[in-house]
C-alpha cells in the first residue's frame, strides 16, 4: 500500500491554536436523524431515475455507465454488507469554510461502518491523485482539524484530470492503494472532474465509486436538490460583516464611497445575498446586467446618476458592491474576453514570445475583432495587462485579479469630471477600493456550515457503503434546523449539460446563475431605490458561533428565500 511516503499532514504551517479554534474543538456538528445512528446498517431508497438538465443525449453519449441514475435519500432500504472501506479524498478548487469538517465526517462515518475502514488524503487536489501523493489520515490529524477553516489538513489544487494519461495514472494511484471510493470535494469543474472519474473506472470493470461534495463560495453549485454549496454561508457572512462596518464608517465620516468587489467567480450569488445582508447604496448583478445588454459605459452612467443625486442632497458617500465577475457579463467586454481566450490558446507559442507589454497589446489589437479592438484599447493600462494574464487551468479568465472595482471608480470619476464642468455636479467624488474574497474563504466555519460539511462528509461515506458511484453527496431541508434536515444523493450527470470549451462541445457541470426571476433577486429589486436614495445600511456584524438561534444558527437569506 502507497501511503505516507512524506509523512502526514499536508504542511505543518499552522501549529498554534487560538482560544476559538480550542474552542472549536469541542464542537460536535449535528447530523440529519436518519444518518445519526448505526451508520453500518444505514441503506438507500431509491427515487425516480433522472436526466441531465440540458442536451440530454450529449451527456447520456458520453457517461453511457453512469447516466440517469435515480436520487437517492439515505434511510430506509436493505442494510448493506458490513466491510471496511478504504476511501480516498481529495480538496479540489479555491478554499471554502468547511472542508476539514467534510473531511471529519468523511472519517467517522468510514470508522463507524466498520472500525478496520481507512481513509487516505491525496495531497495538493486533483495532482495528488494522479501522481499518487498520498498519507494515511488518522484520528489525531483529523481531531487537530475540526470545525476550522482552510484546506491546509492535505491542501488542494485545480489540475483539471483530462488527458488519457492521467485517467490511466489516477486509477493506477487507486488500484495500488486499494481504494474502495474517492471523494471529491469541489466546485463545478472539480466535480466535472468526478463525473468523469465514475465513468471512466466503471467503463474499466473496477469497483471503485466516486462520490463528490459541492464546495464553493461562489454559490453556483446547485440546483432543486442541492440547496447550497458549502462555504457560502460563512463567507457571505464574513463579507457581510466587513461591509457592515465600512457601511458605518462612511456614515460616519461622510466623505467617501467605497467600491467593494466580492469573489463569485460569475455568478453574483455573494453580491446578491452580502446586499441582502447590508442594504448597501448600490449593488450590481452581473446576471441583470447581461440581461438588460447593459454597456459599460450605460453602468458607469448609471452609477454616477445615484452618485450625483446622492451628492444633491448634500450626502457625498456610499457603498456600491460589485460582483468579481461582472466583467465578463458586461456584453462588449465579455465578448473581448471570449475572443482573447481563443486567440491566447491558440497562439500560446507565439504570445509566450512577446516579452514586453507593448509588444503583447500590439499583437493583440491585430489579432482582435475590430470591435474587440476598440473595446480592449478603450480600457484602461492596468486593466488591459490583467485581461492578458493567464488563464487558470480550466481556461478561465482569473477574474479575482481583475480590479473591476478600480475599473469603474476611474469611469464614474471621469464622468462626473465631465458633469462637473459643464455644470451638473457640484459635489465631491472620494472613493476607496476593496476586494474580498480571501478573507472568507477560510474562516472558522459557521455553525450552519460546520454542521453541513459534517453531514456531506458523513453521507459520502454512507453513499459509498451503499456501493453508490457518480453521485454528489447532498442535504435538504436545510433552511430548517438540523433535526429535520435529510441527507442523500444526487447523480452528478443530472447537473451536467454540454458547453463549448477550447472550441470543442465537453460535458460540464452547469453553473447555477443568480434568476432574475427567483426570491432573492426580487426581494433586492423591491428594495433597491430606496436604498440608493436614503442611507439604509445594516451592520450584521460577526459571525457567533455561542449565543441564541437567531444570531449563531440562521441560514443565509439566500436560503431562506429560496426554500420559501
Ligand atoms: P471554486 O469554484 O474552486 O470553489 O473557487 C471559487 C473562487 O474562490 C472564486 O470566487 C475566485 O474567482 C477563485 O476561486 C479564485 O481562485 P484562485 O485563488 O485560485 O485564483
Amino acid at each position: 500500500m502507497l501511503v505516507g511516503r512524506r509523512g502526514p499532514g499536508y504542511n505543518r504551517g499552522i501549529m498554534n491554536v487560538s482560544a476559538l479554534q480550542q474552542a472549536r474543538y469541542a464542537y460536535q456538528p449535528k447530523l440529519p436523524p436518519t444518518i445519526g445512528a448505526n451508520a453500518a446498517t444505514i441503506g438507500v431508497t431509491l427515487g425516480a431515475a433522472t436526466e441531465s438538465v440540458a442536451d440530454q443525449d450529449g451527456v447520456r453519449e458520453r457517461f453511457p455507465q453512469t447516466y440517469g441514475a435515480p436520487i437517492v435519500r439515505l434511510g430506509g432500504g436493505d442494510p448493506p454488507e458490513a466491510k471496511p472501506l478504504t476511501v480516498g479524498v481529495i480538496l479540489s478548487g479555491g478554499q471554502a469554510p468547511g472542508g476539514h469538517n467534510v473531511v471529519s465526517g468523511l472519517f467517522d462515518a468510514v470508522k463507524a461502518i466498520h472500525r478496520d475502514g481507512r481513509l487516505i488524503g491525496f495531497r495538493g487536489g486533483p495532482g495528488g491523485l494522479v501522481t499518487g501523493d498520498s498519507f494515511a489520515i488518522e484520528a489525531d490529524l483529523i481531531d487537530r482539524y475540526r470545525n476550522t477553516g482552510g484546506f491546509d489538513m492535505i491542501g488542494s489544487g485545480r489540475t483539471k484530470i483530462e488527458t488519457r494519461e492521467q485517467f490511466v495514472q489516477a486509477r493506477r494511484t487507486a488500484l495500488d492503494h486499494g481504494l474502495s471510493a474517492i471523494v471529491v470535494i469541489g466546485g463545478d469543474d472539480s466535480n466535472t472532474n468526478a463525473a468523469l472519474l465514475a465513468e471512466f473506472f466503471s467503463a474499466q470493470g473496477d469497483d471503485i465509486k466516486v462520490i463528490g461534495v459541492p464546495k464553493t463560495i461562489d454559490g453556483d453549485l446547485k440546483n432543486e436538490y442541492i440547496e447550497a454549496s458549502f462555504g457560502f454561508d460563512t463567507a457571505t457572512k464574513t463579507f457581510s460583516e466587513l461591509i457592515g462596518n465600512i457601511a458605518r464608517d462612511a456614515n460616519s465620516a461622510k466623505k467617501y464611497w467605497h467600491f467593494i468587489r466580492l469573489m463569485g467567480r460569475s455568478a453574483s450569488h455573494i453580491a446578491l445575498e452580502c446586499a441582502l445582508q447590508t442594504q448597501p447604496t448600490l449593488c450590481i448583478i452581473s446576471e441583470e446586467v447581461r440581461r438588460r445588454g447593459q454597456t459599460l459605459q450605460q453602468l458607469v452612467e448609471e452609477i454616477s446618476a445615484v452618485v450625483a443625486a446622492r451628492a444633491a442632497a448634500g450626502e457625498n458617500f456610499g457603498v456600491v458592491l460589485i460582483p468579481e465577475g461582472l466583467i465578463e457579463f458586461i456584453p462588449e467586454v465579455g465578448k473581448l474576453i471570449e475572443e482573447l481566450n481563443v486567440l491566447l490558446a491558440d497562439n500560446a507559442r507565439h504570445f509566450a514570445t512577446l516579452h514586453t507589454f507593448e509588444d503583447q497589446s500590439e499583437w493583440v489589437n491585430r489579432s482582435l475583432s475590430r470591435d474587440s479592438s476598440y473595446v480592449f484599447s478603450s480600457l484602461p493600462n492596468a486593466i488591459q495587462r490583467q485581461l492578458l494574464m493567464d488563464r487558470d487551468p480550466h481556461g478561465n479568465v482569473q477574474v479575482s485579479r481583475i480590479e473591476t472595482e478600480a475599473l469603474l471608480v476611474e469611469m464614474v470619476h471621469d464622468r462626473l469630471s465631465l458633469n462637473a464642468s459643464e455644470g451638473t455636479f457640484s459635489g465631491t467624488f472620494n472613493a476607496q477600493t476593496h476586494f474580498f474574497g480571501y478573507e472568507g474563504r477560510c474562516a472558522f466555519p459557521s455553525n450552519f456550515d460546520a454542521d453541513y460539511c459534517y453531514s456531506l462528509g458523513y453521507g459520502a461515506a454512507l453513499l459509498i457503503n451503499n456501493g453508490l458511484t457518480g453521485y454528489l453527496s447532498n442535504v435538504r431541508n436545510l433552511d430548517k434546523p438540523v433535526d429535520r434536515w435529510v441527507a442523500g444523493g444526487v447523480p452528478l450527470t443530472m447537473l451536467m449539460n454540454m458547453e463549448v470549451r477550447h472550441g470543442k462541445p465537453k460535458p460540464v457541470i452547469r453553473k447555477a446563475l443568480v434568476e432574475l426571476d427567483g426570491a432573492p433577486f426580487k426581494s433586492f429589486a423591491a428594495a433597491r431605490d430606496r436604498w440608493a436614495e436614503t442611507t439604509s445600511f445594516l451592520v450584521p456584524g460577526a459571525i457567533q458561533y455561542y449565543g441564541p438561534d437567531e444570531v449563531c444558527n440562521l441560514p443565509t437569506i439566500t436560503l431562506s428565500l429560496e426554500r420559501g
